[in-house]
C-alpha cells in the first residue's frame, strides 16, 4: 500500500480471530499489521527493534522483509516460539532456493 493512500485508521487490519492462527501468546499482533508499519517506516537492510517481542511477529515480518531485527523479551517459551518461526522461515526460502537451483538445472 503507498503512503499516499493510507488513512490514520486502517479498517483492513483484523486481530487474530482464530486460534489455529495464533502461537500460544495471548496479544499477538498479525503479520499484516506489523508488515505496513515495517514496510512504512524502514527499508530492507536497515534493523528493526522490538523491546517487548512476544512470540516475534516483529522479527519473523522483518525477516520476510528482508530486515535485520533485535528482540527484547521476558519470557523464555515465547523466546523459543519465536526462534522457531525464525527456523521456519529460513528453511522455507533454503527449500525454494533448491526449487528455483533445480528449475534452472531442468529449465530451457
Ligand atoms: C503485547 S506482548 C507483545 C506481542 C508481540 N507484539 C507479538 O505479536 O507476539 C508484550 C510482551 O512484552 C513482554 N514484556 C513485558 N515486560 C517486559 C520487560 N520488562 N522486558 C522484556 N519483555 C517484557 C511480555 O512478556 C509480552 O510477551
Amino acid at each position: 500500500m503507498f503512503r499516499e493512500n493510507l488513512s490514520s485508521i486502517w479498517h483492513d487490519v483484523h486481530r487474530i480471530k482464530h486460534k489455529r492462527d495464533r502461537d500460544a501468546h495471548p496479544c499477538q499482533l498479525p503479520e499484516k499489521l506489523l508488515k505496513r508499519v515495517i514496510s512504512l517506516s524502514s527499508n530492507q537492510g536497515d534493523a528493526v527493534m522490538d523491546c517487548f517481542l512476544g512470540t516475534g511477529t516483529s522479527a519473523v515480518v522483518a525477516k520476510k522483509l528482508d530486515r535485520h531485527s533485535v528482540g527484547i523479551e521476558a519470557d523464555k517459551s515465547y523466546i523459543s516460539i519465536t526462534e522457531n518461526r525464525l527456523s521456519q522461515i529460513e528453511a522455507k526460502r533454503k527449500t525454494e532456493e533448491n526449487s528455483a537451483v533445480q528449475l534452472t538445472m531442468f529449465g530451457n
